[in-house]
């Protein structure tokens, strides 16, 4: 089975929203309303309790453990949006939470949750939010062994999380609800679900579909396999045991609970079934091998939708039961399969059986065949009146998909000699014309298979993709990382050492627009991932000491394959900067210019392998903090210094300019103040540490403030510079400072005014900057980076040259404003771009204009020059540019 990536945090958002309904409902359930109960349920009839010791309580709950049942109806659509269809879409999970037996011995006293999980989009005022919801309801009711009828009353709570990101709400409250569900008590292929429906007041009825889970499953009986040899069945298959050798359900699900790819024969012998793709969305057995499992058939060939393994129920409007057993001898699953439709009354009905299905897991894989499963549906009542032709129209199915975590150390890669000799030859061809110049360098492949790992773009712009091997040498390295990198330490590593060319097989997967790829390449059809993609899978060999990889591979067309598909790749060697995954290549065709599947040839420029991009950027985040961190605490270190300065100097602390003081403590507020929005939002709710878990980058958030205390400390300090400066003015009998101030804020007031009305200006016309609040933010950035400019105005126009400044604090200051933007441009150079700004801990583009590199040095060349200027004014006099100049003048 391959679990799709999940979303953790969304996985503890909804335990969020399910906690306090869970907590809520605890105080409600003991009460049953007997009136309300005979209201809505004529049957089963109540009947009172009666107290048992037995204490099989958990025997009896079992066959009502139903965590995972799909609804569906016109009330489903009032209460949630539409279902995309996505890993987290609608589902319900029924509970029972208490059992007791009555005086009817064939009548349950049962009290349950049943909780419908959805999400709701909405618009608020200004954007489009899609939230969670989760609706309890906590019944109680009684449940009848003989008609097997599950009646119960209750109330429900709604809880969504759509009111600001941290509070989960309980807003609405559903009263007078009624669930009728069929939970069959001894279910079977003929009776294999359990149904049902929510009736409420306040919406319309909810259908409900699940499983039937529990031990007491009648099996038909009825599998049988095809006669070996059967076709289409490879002649070696995994074995699928346990450590002891014995049956192993836990293997059989997780190999089996895969999506499908369906091919049908010329004229099929199961007219009825007809859909391209299928899902096994639920498999269960019984110790002894016993199987039965539920697949769901699907016209969507990407299904982009449901992902198998998540254990929740899907229905499509096709899909099959089936029930059978494992057999050990020969290695294969033998099914006897019924088809099932959901019918007009909204019910899932079983129709017609006698459809055989089987399925295997080969042992061998090649360039053609890779599928972890694969298996046969055929017409079983038409077994005896000749097999040959029941098997020549018969459905075949194989597994694909590109996320594969299963264990595949007992699968072995055979090579394609054909493939592998011309492969080979175009190796040496380019090793000739290369003169083995790189024969000095180190190349992938010393450590991990993943080292073989590359995404690619093509030449023609942002469009590309990528590779991963599938064997190195004999070493399969595909599904569970740690067996493919124990598998590739054990043999790999040294085949490559012992051998220059080593064996090697790709999968190659591409996002193509068909226009640009030539006809035929692309078919949506075998799609493996829910994007246009196309596939190549190749195999060829990779030259150690070179770095360079020569590969003939096949692209899947429209139902057929075309194999004389060349892709070469040179990598780059580990000593180039870049590092890993680095490299050109081509993908080409072998065919004739004039062949009808001839292609263009397409450069690729290798982008890294995904996983050290990864690294690379967290390297990065971690080497952010810390020069933030550092930063900031050098702020605090400069702004004490200044202050012991100004205490020292009482006489000249009044030439110090207020309003550069105001503007740097602006500096440190504003980023500080967008910061503390966001936690104390956190903290004023609920318990910190589970809000914080429950919300996307909360954590980092955190992380973000415990970076800004020291940048805090620092806006204290200002204030406390600030209120010394103040003192002394007021202290002094020289007003000539005030008016020096207030001269120099009738030049910088203006100033500061038009660079902002210009930034709004900017953003409202050009909207290239992105929102107000970024733009002004950024603006703001500019400003503290230019913090000296009051101090060296006033300077200028009241002509003092008193040492008011700390040469810590101003050559401090405007290196630790300067840094970032050199920080800025090297970054540039060094490291691909992120997707995610929020990335950015250091220099982030929020906190100033950077990104680009002219303006980086511009902002610099200013910090350095006011930074000189004070210098100089300090030594010669605050004006004296202007005396020189009208020394100048005067000559
Ligand atoms: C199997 O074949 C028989 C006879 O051709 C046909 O009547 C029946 O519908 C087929 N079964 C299924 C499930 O398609
Ligand atoms: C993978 O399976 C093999 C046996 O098939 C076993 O020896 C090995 O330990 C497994 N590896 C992992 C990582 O589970
Ligand atoms: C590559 O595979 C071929 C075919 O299986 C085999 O003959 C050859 O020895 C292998 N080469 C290496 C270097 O393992
Ligand atoms: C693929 O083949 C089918 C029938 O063989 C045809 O209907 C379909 O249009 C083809 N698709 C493409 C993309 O050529
Ligand atoms: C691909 O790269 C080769 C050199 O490696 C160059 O000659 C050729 O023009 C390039 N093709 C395209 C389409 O850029």
């Amino acid at each position: 089975m391959a679990p799709p990536p999940i979303n953790p945090c969304r996985c503890i958002r909804q335990l969020c929203l399910f906690l306090p309904l869970l907590l809520s409902g605890t105080g409600t359930f003991a009460t049953t309303n007997s009136n309300s109960y005979t209201s809505h349920c004529p049957s089963p009839a109540p009947a009172p309790d009666r107290h048992t010791d037995v204490g099989d309580d958990v025997e009896l709950l079992k066959p009502f453990q139903l965590p995972n049942g799909f609804f569906w109806g016109s009330g489903a659509e009032s209460l949630f949006s539409p279902d995309t269809g996505g890993i987290f879409g609608r589902y319900s999970s029924f509970l029972p939470r208490g059992v007791s037996r009555t005086a009817d011995p064939t009548l349950l006293h049962l009290t349950a949750t049943l909780t419908l999980f959805g999400s709701r989009i909405e618009k608020n005022t200004t954007y489009w939010s899609n939230y969670d919801v989760a609706i309890s309801f906590h019944l109680d009711g009684y449940y009848s062994t003989t008609t097997s009828e599950l009646c119960m009353v209750g109330s429900g709570t709604e809880a969504s999380n759509g009111h600001g990101p941290v509070l989960t709400k309980l807003v609405e409250h559903y009263a007078d609800v009624a669930v009728h569900l069929r939970v069959p008590s001894h279910p079977s292929l003929a009776d294999p679900f359990v149904t049902g429906r929510l009736v409420a007041t306040d919406f319309e009825t909810i259908f409900l579909a699940t499983f039937a889970v529990g031990d007491t499953y009648e099996y038909s009986g009825r599998a049988s396999c095809l006669p070996m040899p059967a076709a289409a069945m490879p002649a070696s298959r995994r074995a699928l045991e346990s450590q002891h050798g014995n049956f192993s359900c836990a293997a059989l699900r997780e190999q089996l609970m895969f999506k499908y790819r369906l091919k049908y024969g010329k004229s099929s012998s199961l007219p009825q079934l007809h859909e391209p793709r299928m899902i096994v969305n639920q498999v269960s057995c019984a110790a002894n091998g016993a199987v039965r499992l539920y697949a769901v058939l699907s016209n969507n060939r990407n299904m982009a939708g449901p992902w198998p393994g998540m254990d929740r129920f899907l229905v499509e409007n096709q899909a099959v039961v089936a029930d059978g057993f494992w057999e050990p001898d020969t290695s294969r699953l033998c099914l006897h399969a019924c088809r099932v439709v959901r019918s007009a009354s909204d019910n899932l009905e079983v129709r017609e059986c006698g459809i055989g299905m089987s399925f295997w897991f080969p042992a061998v894989w090649t360039v053609l065949d890779r599928s972890v499963a694969a298996g046969l549906l055929w017409n079983a009542s038409q077994m005896g009146s000749g097999d040959g032709r029941v098997i020549s129209d018969a459905i075949t199915v194989s597994s694909f998909q590109k996320f594969i975590v299963n264990n595949l150390s007992d699968v072995k890669y055979v090579y394609n000699q054909t493939l592998l000799e011309t492969a080979k030859r175009h190796c040496l061809k380019a090793r000739s014309s290369n003169n083995d110049k790189n024969i000095e360098a180190t190349f992938p492949g010393n450590y991990t298979y993943r080292d073989f790992e590359f995404m690619f773009s093509t030449n023609s712009g942002g469009r590309g993709g990528g590779a991963y091997p599938v064997s190195i040498g004999s070493a399969m390295v595909r599904g569970d990382e740690l067996a493919a990198e124990y598998s590739f330490s054990r043999h790999a590593a040294a085949e490559m050492k012992q051998s220059r060319l080593v064996n090697v097989s790709y999968g190659i997967l591409y996002q193509i627009v068909p226009t640009e790829w030539p006809e035929g390449i692309y078919d949506s059809s075998q799609d493996p991932v829910p994007f246009e993609h196309g596939k190549i899978t190749a195999e060829g060999v990779y030259d150690t000491r070179t770095g360079f990889l020569s590969m003939v591979g096949c692209r899947e067309l429209n139902g057929s394959t075309d194999c004389q598909v060349l892709i070469t790749v040179q990598f780059t060697s580990l000593e180039n900067p870049h590092g890993l995954g680095y490299g050109t290549g081509r993908i080409s065709s072998l065919r004739d210019s004039t062949d009808d599947l001839y292609f263009e040839t397409r450069n690729i420029t290798l982008l890294g392998t995904s996983g050290q991009q990864a690294s690379q950027s967290i390297r990065r985040m971690d080497l952010e903090r810390m020069i933030t961190l550092a930063s900031s605490t050098l702020s605090c270190a400069f702004t004490v210094l200044q202050i012991l300065h100004t205490k020292r100097n009482r006489d000249v602390a009044p030439a110090t300019s207020i309003t550069m003081l105001v503007v740097l403590a602006l500096g440190y507020a504003i980023p500080l103040l967008v910061d503390i929005n966001a936690l104390v939002l956190d903290v004023l709710f609920v318990a910190k540490w589970f809000v914080q878990l429950c919300r996307d980058g909360g954590l980092l958030n955190l992380d973000l403030f415990v970076l800004k205390v020291p940048m805090l400390i620092a806006f204290v300090m200002l204030l406390r510079v600030v209120q010394l400066v103040w003192a002394s003015r007021q202290c002094s009998d020289d007003h000539r400072w005030w008016g020096a101030e207030q001269r120099m804020l009738r030049v910088c007031l203006p100033l500061y005014l038009i660079g902002a009305a210009v930034t709004v200006a900017v953003v409202h016309f050009g909207r290239e900057l992105g929102t107000l609040r970024e733009a002004l933010a950024s603006y703001a950035g500019l400003v503290t980076d230019g913090f000296l400019l009051p101090q060296v105005l006033q300077n200028a126009i009241s002509g003092s040259g008193v040492k008011a400044i700390s040469p810590w604090f101003y050559v401090g200051g405007t290196v630790i404003r300067v840094a970032p933007h050199v920080y800025d441009v090297v970054r540039a150079h060094r490291y691909v771009p992120s997707v995610r700004l929020s990335s950015y801990i250091y220099a982030s583009p929020r906190d100033g204009l950077f990104g680009s590199v002219p303006w980086d040095v511009l902002v610099s060349c200013l910090a350095v020059s006011l930074a000189l200027l004070l210098f100089l004014q300090q030594r010669l006099g605050g004006d004296f540019f202007l005396r020189r100049k009208s020394r100048s003048g005067g000559y």
